[in-house]
This record gives structure tokens, sequence and C-alpha cells, in this order.
């Protein structure tokens, strides 16, 4: 196995910092957004030295923009990589997606379109990635609300064959295969059984808001049935994977996404139990 299972984790909010740093139990690790410790000093890098002295931590990006024609941004990547040499985080991770046009931030993840041409682009940026980190990162799938007629292939099978081509791993977003199934139309269960198996480090969980015409990505409430159903067929499949819950509105009280946690916990447990006694 590529990447170690950490168990249940939590994205960090600063919500949470206190409870965190006082040795919360149920959170076995956390993932932090990188773009928000990537100043040297200051108080998010002070609480990030205390929380990795407690517990193992990821650094989850929204900047690398893998799949926009503007170049790399060399700065943010010679700051990534000092920050991976300080803190050593158990992987690092972005998004297939382009957030960045003209050198200009959309501030948002947005679809690229799935072919030839642009999974060439991707696997040579993830590996110049991976070369100058010195180690191999996982790529997200994002939620979605628009396709392309330049589209090619199938979302699955670019994130397949982009692990494959460029030697990374996956952050599988369980919640994204929901949101994009739905609006797109498109079998979850498909996609994930076109996933390979071995190239999944991570699973995200998280809420979305059902607008009627489509279904968005908001992190703002908690984990639904589908996507907990979805859950249990993504550890069928992939096994014991690290696996945390992203909340980025309406924080509640950590107790409540602990609870989460645990019903995750208890979703692998039967689940690999049941496995257990099938392959007995
Ligand atoms: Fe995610």
């Amino acid at each position: 196995m590529l990447w170690k299972p950490l168990g249940h984790g939590l994205g960090l909010r600063r919500e949470h910092n206190a409870e965190i740093l006082g040795g919360a139990p149920g959170v076995d690790w956390l993932e932090i957004l990188t773009e928000n410790v990537m100043v040297a000093g200051g108080n998010p890098r002070r609480v990030l030295r205390a929380v990795r002295e407690r517990y193992p931590v990821v650094l989850h990006g929204v900047s690398m923009s893998l799949g926009s024609i503007d170049t790399l941004d060399e700065q943010y990547l010679d700051t990534l990589a000092e920050l991976v040499r300080e803190v050593e985080p158990a992987w690092v991770s972005d998004h297939l997606c382009f957030a960045r046009v003209d050198g200009k931030s959309v501030h948002d993840l947005w679809p690229i379109p799935y072919n030839e041409e642009s999974l060439a682009h991707v696997a040579d940026r993830v590996s110049r990635v991976q070369d100058r980190l010195g180690r191999r990162i996982l790529v997200e799938n994002v939620s979605s609300y628009v396709s392309y007629r330049a589209s090619t292939m199938r979302e699955e099978e670019f994130l397949a064959e982009l692990a494959r081509r460029a030697d990374c791993g996956l952050v599988l977003d369980v919640n994204n295969v929901y949101v994009s199934a739905k609006n797109h139309g498109f079998s979850a269960e498909a996609y994930l059984d076109a996933i390979p198996v071995d190239r999944v480090g991570q699973f995200h969980l998280a809420g979305h808001s059902d607008c009627g015409t489509h279904l968005l990505d908001t992190h703002d409430n908690p984990v639904c049935d589908d996507v907990w159903a979805l859950y249990a067929r993504a550890v069928a499949r992939f096994g014991r994977v690290s696996s945390m819950i992203e909340r980025d509105g309406n924080i509640p009280a950590l107790g409540e996404l602990v609870a989460e946690l645990d019903r995750a916990r208890a979703i692998e447990r039967d689940v690999l139990a049941e496995a257990t006694r099938h392959a007995g």
C-alpha cells in the first residue's frame, strides 16, 4: 500500500483549534488547507506546528491549478516545497481542475475537458510538481456543473489514466462523485468501479445542498444517507483508506463532526468484516 491508512480525520477549522490542540478524542489526523499556512510567520503556522506535534497531517491545496494552461506557479511551488520540508505531511494533494486564467485566480475549482490533449498536459504538470516536491501527490476529483463538447473520455477514465501516466495518487471525494453523478446523470457506482484500487490514498466526505435543478457542493451540512451508502461501496472496493469530513460552512461543535467520523468508522468496520466473512 502506497499511502498508509491514518484512520478518520477532519479538516482543521479555526473554530476547533483549541479543542484539537487539547487532544480531541475521535480525531485521528488533520487535513490542513495549504493556502492557510503558506506565510512562514504568524498564527496559522504556529497552530500548524502545534497540531503537527500531536497528529499526522496532510496538506490539501486549491491553487496548484493542474489543469490550467497558465504556466505552473513556480513561486507557489517553491513555498510549498519549503512547507513540506518543515511539516513533513503524510501527503500533499490538490484538485483536477483549473483555478487560474491569464495569471488571475478564479477562486474556484473549474473542471477541465477530458481528452487526450488535456491528459498529456495534466500528466506532465503533475510529474513536474512531483519532481519539484520529491514525492508523489494525490489529485482529487472535483464536483462539477458543466461538461465540455471537447471531452472524449469519462472523468473516471481520465483520472485512472492520469494516475498511471503521472504515477500519482488520488483523493476520491465520495460526495463530489455523488454530486457530479446526479448533475450529469452518470452512475456513481460505475465511476468507483473504474478507479484503480491501488491509487486511492484518501477519501473525502462532505455535505451538499439540493437546489432542485442540481446539487451544489456546499460543505455546510452533514453527510447525507446516499453519500454514506456510496462511502460503504467505496470501502468495499478500496478497503481501509484514510477518510475525512470537509465542513466549510455552518461549522458545528466538534462533537457533531466526531459523531460523523464514528459513523464512518462503523461503516468501514462493518464493510470490512463482511468482506472478511465472504473471503473466509
Ligand atoms: Fe473534497
